[in-house]
This record gives structure tokens, sequence and C-alpha cells, in this order.
């Protein structure tokens, strides 16, 4: 039996583990469940899979969910802030940590469950993105297991050589090739990106995900996000980290070997398999995911990636090659142009602009602490938003959005 928290239940990751848990009751018992917005959600969830404890983030949040609970006979605990996430990952009781929270608002809680040695799931990409070495140092030190759950990731750990020592070269791994869909916009020019709203954005062809991390598939910033989980997780070069467009999003990602032999995972892009494959690892369980039918899918193609038109992918590989403030100030310059182009505030190519503005203005620094991590976070915040605020009127001017 497993014990679970997990961080943002509420969320399209969240929900889905969830769905698998359901699917598996025999494997599994949720010791906590955390949320930010989707109250009344949290509430069915913890109505449904009675967690000792339930966290959220504001204390308006927690009085209404802890009187709605005990009003339905729950004995669940609401606990609240950001304590009370880093408290749920590291508890004793629990086993396993799905860290779904989106964006660097994960960290803490994240790393919280590394340094207590939890097995962790690993859908919060932006935690190891922006604390790459903190964060692995603490899963060494601590004993943790880290499974991906980015499908491309968890591909390439299904692909991998069962037993590794020493270096990917050593065990005879030439590249990693990370597929990417391309996104809605794949076959846009970028006159006619410069036109596209955020409803058209957030409507992948494949997956169905959260909002930010929909922009980031449009943009093709969640690949080069990728590319920086995968050189922590693998221990890889960015030069042995290869991006291939596949539109159909069955091949989730390939290994290749000094032999010419490419091992790739397939299936049907559906978040459950991964999240079922990390869950049970090393068995397997079922997830609820469709079987894939290849000769009704028929064809299967694939591209470079244009990085003109998707420069986001090239700044990824730029920042991972200057240090590690650069990697920070990308990934919360993003964070803040793709909320502000949710909110209709800037245009959908504002946001590489905004993230070189703000990586190249930021000085690279030694990052030792999780303090020095945030420190860069929030400068580079405050940078973004002020680049983004003259081009603002001039965009919802311009774009009449
Ligand atoms: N969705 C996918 O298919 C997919 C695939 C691969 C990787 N990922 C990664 O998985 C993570 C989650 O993605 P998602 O698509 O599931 O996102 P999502 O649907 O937006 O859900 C995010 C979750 O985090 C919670 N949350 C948001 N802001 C928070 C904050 N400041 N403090 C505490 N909790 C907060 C949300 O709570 P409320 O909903 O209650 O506000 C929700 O439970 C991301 O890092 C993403 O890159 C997702």
């Amino acid at each position: 039996m497993q014990f679970l928290t997990i961080l943002g239940s509420t969320g399209s990751i969240g929900v889905s583990t969830l769905d698998v848990v359901d699917r598996n009751p025999e494997r599994f018992s949720i010791v906590a469940l955390t949320a930010r917005s989707r109250i009344d959600l949290l509430l069915e969830q913890c109505c449904k899979f009675r967690p000792r404890y339930a966290v959220v983030i504001e204390t308006a949040h927690a009085e209404r969910l802890q009187r709605q609970l005990r009003a339905s006979g729950s004995e669940t605990e609401v606990l609240c802030g950001i304590a009370a996430l880093e408290k749920v990952a590291a508890l004793p009781e629990v086993t396993t940590v799905m860290a779904a929270i989106v964006g660097i608002a994960g960290l803490r809680a994240t790393l919280a469950a590394a340094h207590a040695g939890k097995r962790i799931l690993l859908a919060n990409k932006e935690s190891l993105v922006t604390a790459g070495a903190l964060f692995m140092s603490a899963v060494k030190t601590s004993g943790s297991v880290l499974l991906p759950i980015d499908s491309e990731h968890n591909a390439v750990f299904q692909a991998m050589p069962g037993k590794q020592s020493g270096s990917l070269k050593n065990n005879g791994v030439r590249r990693i090739l990370l597929t990417a869909s391309g996104g809605p916009f794949r076959t846009l020019s970028l006159a006619q990106m410069s036109l596209v709203t955020p409803e058209q954005a957030v409507a992948h062809p494949n997956w169905m995900m959260g909002r930010k991390i929909s922009v980031d598939s449009a943009t093709m910033m969640n690949k080069g996000l990728e590319v920086i989980e995968a050189h922590w997780l693998f221990d890889a070069d960015p030069s042995v980290i290869e991006v291939i467009i596949h539109p159909q999003s069955v091949i989730h990602s390939m290994v290749e070997y000094c032999d010419g032999s490419v091992l790739a995972q397939l299936g049907n892009p559906d978040m459950r398999t991964p999240i079922a494959h990390a869950l049970g690892h090393p068995s397997r369980i079922s997830s609820g995911a469709d079987f894939l039918d290849l000769a009704a899918i028929g064809t299967l193609q694939f591209e470079r990636p244009d990085t003109a038109r998707f420069p986001c992918l090239r700044l990824a590989y730029d920042a991972l090659k200057t240090g590690a403030a650069a990697v920070i100030a990308l990934n919360a310059a993003n964070e803040v142009a793709v909320a502000e182009f949710l909110d209709h505030r800037i245009g959908f190519l504002d946001i590489p602009r905004l993230i070189e503005t703000v990586v190249s203005a930021v000085p690279e620094r030694t990052i030792a602490t999780i303090e020095d991590v945030e420190a860069v976070d929030q400068l580079s915040r405050e940078l973004t938003l002020s680049a983004c605020a003259p081009r603002t009127s001039t965009i919802t001017a311009g774009a009449g959005a």
C-alpha cells in the first residue's frame, strides 16, 4: 500500500492521478490533498477519498472548507499556507508525493518531499528547472526515488537501460529525443501568431492540460523547460538532448543508442498512462487510457523544430548554457508573461520578447539555497512586469483585445 500526498489535486494532473487511484483502490490510500482556488472540487475529492489533511493557501478558503467538511461528517483536517504544503509533503506516514502544483509555487513543497526521502512523482517541472542542483542533491542525500510524470521524460525513463551506472555514454546512450506536438500554432506564420488569442492558445490539439502548460506548449517553452528537466533527470548534457516535432503525440519520446537502436515509448496522449506507470512502478497497473490503434492512426509524422517561429526553445537552451540564474529568470519571466497573456494584457509574441529581455538583464550569480532561487525569481518577476507595462496599452489598443 502506498500512502499518497497529491500536491495540486484539483488540477489536470491531480484529477487524473485520483482517477488512476480510484481504479486501483487496493494499492493506494490518500493522506493529503491540496488546492489553491478550486475549493468546491477539493471538497468533493475530500468527501470521496477521505484524506487526513486538506491544504489550501488562503485563510478564508480554509475556514469555509473546514465548515463544509464538518457539516458533511468528514474528519479531514484543513491546513493553510505554504508551510502546510511542506508539512503534508514530508509527513512520516506519507510514502509517495505527486508533485502537481503548477509553476515555482510548487518548489518548496516538492523540495520538502525530496529532503524527506519520499518517492516523488514529478509533474511540477518548474521545481526541477529552477532548483535543479538543489533538488537533485536533496534526492541523492535522502534516498528519494524520483519518477517523471511528464509524458516525454516518463517515456525516456522507460526507454533507458534498466541498470545504469556512470554516464549516459558509458551506458551506450547517444541521444535523448524529446518529441513535441508543435502545439496549436505549429503551422502558423509569425504574422498569424501575432493575432492569436488566449482561447486559441489553450486549445491544444492532442492533450487536455492546465492553462499555463497549454500556453507553454503553444510557444514551445514547454519543450524548452523539458530540455532543462531532462538535463537534470538524466544527467544529460544539453548537446545530447534533441527535440523533434511529432504532431500526433503517439511517440512520447525516444532514446538512441550507440549501435543505432532507437527505443521509443508509444501510447495514446492521455496523462493517466505515465501517471499509472509512475504510481505502479515497477509493477504495471491499469490507467483507464484507451489502448493504441496504430492502424487507425495510419501515419506518424516528424519534422525539425523552427526556432525562428518558436524562439522559446532556443531561449531555454541558451539559458541552460548560461547558468542557474538565467534559467530561474527564464522560468519566472515565462510564468509572468503567460499570466499576462492569459489576461489579455500582452500579445502572444510578447512572451518570448519579454523572456529574452529579462534573461539578459538578470546577472549570473551562485545559487546555493532555496532563498537564492526565490531572490532571482522575484527580481525576474519584477523586471518582467515592468517590461510589460509600457507595451500593455499599445497592444490592447492595437489588437483590440
Ligand atoms: N496537465 C498535463 O497534462 C501536464 C503534463 C505534463 C506536465 N505537467 C505539469 O504538471 C504541473 C501541473 O500542471 P496542470 O496542467 O495539472 O496544472 P493545473 O491544471 O493548472 O493545476 C495546477 C494545480 O496547482 C494548484 N495551484 C496553482 N497555483 C498554486 C499556488 N500558488 N499554490 C498552491 N497550489 C497552486 C491548482 O489549484 P486550483 O486548481 O485549486 O487553483 C491545481 O491544483 C505543471 O508543472 C505542468 O507543467 C502537466
